[in-house]
């Protein structure tokens, strides 16, 4: 398992590009299942958890061809309409199969993703809205077998709001028969990004960026082109790590549009953002201050960024509180952060953070994704020697983090093992 060597106190100054969004390139690939056509893709990030996708596409008979950041999809020879537990296992976003998979060929078999190190995360809306549309569902020795004539357009209101839930709907009634409507939709970006690409695919779609949304279904969807919005979620991190470390950094290639709360969270932490067009400049001199924040959906703070600002709180000057409200087990960083010299205790949902003068190097686990990202800046705003063990999960939803962080001045490497 791949390691990472950090030496922390450099300040980090110069130029990162940011990739494409994780979180809307996994349903935009699923969206080529809709189609017998291209579609062309862009701006897809190199990424673990996208190449377990095309994977997984890969086997249903879907035809993927990839030059890079550029992935065509051709859905016209698809026969498998399966995605089984192997792959599922290790990838929760696989259950955005399910939607496209029955509206287009009135079948789909997909294992349950079953819980995740951050919470149970169960899938039940995502079921209860395709039967809503008329999907018969049952489940089976862990699978979820669906089946229909044809989905049928409904008004659809999912008790809580869901990111891929709202998507796998979105992508089953752009094929259904009359017109359904999403209430409680979620309005992240990357739903609105998927909703594009779908529009571009034929779709009728109103609503977009809103929580209610109205798809007119069509009898067929016809290939597209589309490039995959930026990922806030990459460059908050990197914004994250200069506002630990110091240091004046650029970030190429994003969309300043799609922020969210977490930009006014950096401000108020000390760092000056300068948003010009598609490039954000952050520049950053003394010690963060702390800020408190509870995570809700977008608009709102979002989860995604829990754990790196937390690493930042940790080292700020005075106390701070951070409730996480979206998932019931997001604090695994907590202990490990806390090896590094933090102070931070957790009751119930919230974490209290009193900041440190300094956090020393050490040896520690990453649990998930962003729990990585956040011990990474940790490990650079430390003194000495910090290693990250089991970075896979870093991996799969960061391209090559230690390249970009090391190109801006970082003291970081990967052990290959
Ligand atoms: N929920 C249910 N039933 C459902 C669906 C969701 O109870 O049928 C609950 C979840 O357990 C959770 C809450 O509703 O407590 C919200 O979950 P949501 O469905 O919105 O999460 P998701 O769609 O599984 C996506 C992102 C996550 C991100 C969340 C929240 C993708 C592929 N994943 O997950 O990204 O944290 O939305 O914004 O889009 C990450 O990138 O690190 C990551 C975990």
């Amino acid at each position: 398992m791949d390691k990472l060597k950090i030496i922390g106190g450099n300040r980090l100054n110069g130029e990162i590009r940011i990739s494409g969004a994780k979180n809307a390139a996994l349903p935009i690939l699923c969206a080529g299942l809709l189609t017998a056509g291209d579609v062309e893709l862009s701006n897809v990030p190199r990424l673990h958890d996208v190449r377990t996708m095309l994977k997984l596409l890969a086997a249903t008979g879907l035809k993927v061809t990839q030059d890079d950041e550029k992935v065509t999809l051709n859905g016209a020879g698809i026969d498998k309409l399966e995605a089984p537990y192997e792959m599922v296992k290790t990838m929760r976003a696989s259950i955005l199969v399910l939607g496209p998979l029955l509206a287009r060929f009135g079948e789909a078999k997909v294992s349950l993703p079953g819980g995740c190190a951050i919470g149970s995360r169960p899938v039940d809306q995502h079921i209860k809205g395709l039967q809503a549309l008329g999907a018969e569902i049952h489940i089976e020795g862990g699978y979820i077998y669906a089946k229909c004539k044809k989905l049928k357009g409904t008004r659809i209101v999912t008790d809580m709001i869901t990111v891929t839930g709202t998507e796998n709907l979105l992508m089953a009634a752009t094929l259904a028969e009359g017109t359904t409507v999403l209430e409680n939709a979620a309005r992240e970006p990357e739903v609105t990004d998927l909703a594009h690409l779908l529009v571009a695919m034929g779709a009728k779609i109103e609503g977009i960026g809103t929580d209610r949304l109205v798809i007119h279904g069509v009898e067929e969807l016809h290939g597209a082109k589309h490039e995959v919005i930026s990922d806030r979620i990459e460059a908050g991190t990197f914004l994250c790590a200069v506002a630990a470390t110091g240091g004046d950094i650029t970030l190429t290639n994003t969309r300043t549009d799609i922020f969210d709360a977490a930009l006014d969270k950096l401000a108020e932490m000390g760092l000056t953002i300068m948003l010009n067009g598609s490039t954000i400049r952050a520049v950053m001199t003394g010690r963060p201050k702390p800020v408190s924040f509870r995570t809700t959906e977008y608009p709102g703070f979002p989860t995604d960024m829990q754990a790196q600002f937390m690493a930042v709180d940790a080292i700020a000057h005075g106390t701070s509180s951070i409730t996480e409200t979206i998932f019931e087990n997001r604090f695994m960083h907590v202990q490990e952060l806390n090896r590094l010299g933090a102070h931070i205790n957790i009751d119930g949902k919230t974490a209290f953070i009193r900041g440190a003068d300094r956090l020393v190097g050490a040896p520690v686990m990453a649990t998930d994704l962003r729990a990585s990202a956040s011990l990474v800046i940790a490990g650079m705003a430390a003194q000495g020697e910090t290693i990250v063990d089991r970075i896979y999960h870093l991996d799969r939803g960061y391209d090559r983090m230690e390249v970009k962080l090391s190109q801006v001045g970082a003291n970081i490497e990967r052990i290959r093992e």
